[in-house]
């Protein structure tokens, strides 16, 4: 709607819509695999870690894997937010927009917000926490595995 009506006199609108749609093609099937598979997973770790029992084994191996292919979407998502924010001048209603352009504008900040909480407690909080878990429960691996210290500050 905002592109329809705004679109002839800012048709950055059209670039912006294509770079949200990007993002909502990248971030669906990410959160699928991330609650239905790698958050799942997570939660029987940290119940086997207060049972005292050893982690359960995995289709996809060591948790660090899917991690590594969530953290590397996480940066594919930043740069698609940056480019957003740059092509809507930091996300600023024009003086000739209307209602819905500002509420798009406001929309998409927040939707902005939301990813970087989103990253950042997942790169930050939750990915560390899952890596320590199994480096306590089969510290032997991780100490063969070099590069497992350098994974673990990728991101935001
Ligand atoms: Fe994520």
């Amino acid at each position: 709607m905002v592109c329809s009506r705004h679109g002839e006199n800012h048709p950055e609108l059209f670039e912006a819509r294509m770079t949200f749609y990007q993002l909502k093609q990248d971030l669906i099937p990410h959160m699928l695999k991330e609650e239905q598979v790698l958050f799942p997973y997570i939660t029987r770790m940290e119940e086997a870690g207060r049972e005292g029992r050893a982690i359960p084994p995995s289709y996809f191996g060591m948790a660090r894997n899917p991690v590594r292919m969530m953290m590397t979407e996480h940066d594919t998502a930043g740069d698609l937010l940056r480019q957003l924010r740059g092509v809507t001048k930091g996300y600023t209603t024009p003086p000739d927009g209307c209602v819905s352009y500002q509420t798009l504008c406001q929309a998409l900040a927040a939707f902005e917000s939301h990813m970087h909480h989103h990253i950042h407690l997942e790169n930050n909080i939750l990915f560390p926490r899952a890596f320590e878990m199994e480096e306590n429960s089969a510290p032997d691996f991780y100490k063969s595995a070099g590069e497992f210290n350098e994974q673990r500050c990728i991101g935001h």
